[in-house]
């Protein structure tokens, strides 16, 4: 069998197992499991493989079939510049993400030594990308799971940047700490609506603790602006990631506590994705 056969087989099976990105998934699997690019892939076509390699590739199409996310059985996930280790306790970063990095380097120009909170760390995918671009910068990692903080700490050690970060394991409500630059936070804001229709890549790999957010998707984000007020330095910049249907909610819970809203970002899709707010004295 080569390449362009095995491909068509891991397509065609999980086509039947209603995955929505087969052939690209299947493609993806097989640079995956022959640990090679996909340009040599799709250049090789006809390609013979072993009767192992075979084994090795359908193992994982079965895996994908049960709807595990490319991402775990990967193990990583490739964000703004680097490479993140990824598992069953941390949210996969998405690109989405990326906005709120490059809007924070934008509004806080500064190569001076800051501090700076991340609520809700996760792989640590926000924190870790911000000190790798600022040398001078400092942070606080903090989350409520400890094993997603074990992960967020393999990631800093992978970057070499593990001494510039401390690690905190709490629920934000019960950290108090006024000394912060900048917070930043992408914090679970699924509403209970939204989380029941999740699909199931999503809802039976990632944690619960990541994603759902209340009822109507704002408690962590109110326990987050709530405590930010106290936690940040007077002028302190508050970066915040929102579901798509919260931005006039978050707005008005910002102005609620003190905070003068800076800009608002839209994603791709043109939905407000990212608030960014300045602490009122
Ligand atoms: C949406 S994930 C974001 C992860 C990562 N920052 C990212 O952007 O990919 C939210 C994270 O917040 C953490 N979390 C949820 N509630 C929290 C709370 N009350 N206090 C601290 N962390 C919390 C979860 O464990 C999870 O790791």
């Amino acid at each position: 069998m080569n390449y362009r056969n095995l491909i068509y087989k891991g397509t065609s099976i999980l086509k039947e197992s209603f995955i929505k990105t087969a052939q690209i998934d299947a493609e993806l699997l097989l640079t995956i499991s022959l640990k090679k690019s996909r340009e040599k892939i799709l250049l090789n076509l006809e390609n013979k493989l072993s009767l192992e390699e075979i084994k090795k590739y359908l193992d994982l199409i079965n895996r994908r079939k049960n709807n595990e996310p490319i991402s775990f059985i990967e193990g990583k996930r490739f964000f703004w510049k680097n490479e993140f280790i990824v598992n069953k306790n941390v949210l996969t970063p998405r690109y989405e993400t990326e906005i709120l990095i490059e809007e924070v380097l934008r509004m806080h120009n500064t190569s001076n030594y800051i501090n700076v909170l991340d609520v809700g760390v996760g792989s640590g995918c926000i924190l870790i990308s911000l000190l790798l671009e600022k040398k001078n910068w400092k942070g606080t990692a903090l989350d409520v799971c400890s094993l997603a903080l074990k992960t967020a700490k393999c990631n800093a050690k992978m970057q070499q940047i593990e001494n510039r970060i401390k690690f905190i394991n709490s629920d934000i409500d019960n950290f108090f700490s006024r000394k912060y630059d900048l917070i930043v936070s992408n914090p679970p804001y699924i509403n209970k609506v939204s989380y029941n229709n999740l699909d199931l890549d999503v809802k039976a790999y990632e944690p619960h603790k990541a994603l759902y957010g209340g009822i109507n998707g704002l408690d962590t984000i109110e326990k987050v602006v709530k405590k930010s007020k106290f936690v940040l330095k007077n002028n302190g910049l508050l970066a915040l990631e929102i579901g798509h249907d919260q931005y006039y909610m978050v707005k008005e819970l910002l102005k609620k506590n003190q905070f003068y809203i800076l800009k608002s970002i839209k994603d791709y899709q043109n939905i407000y994705r990212c608030l960014i707010a300045k602490k009122i004295k």
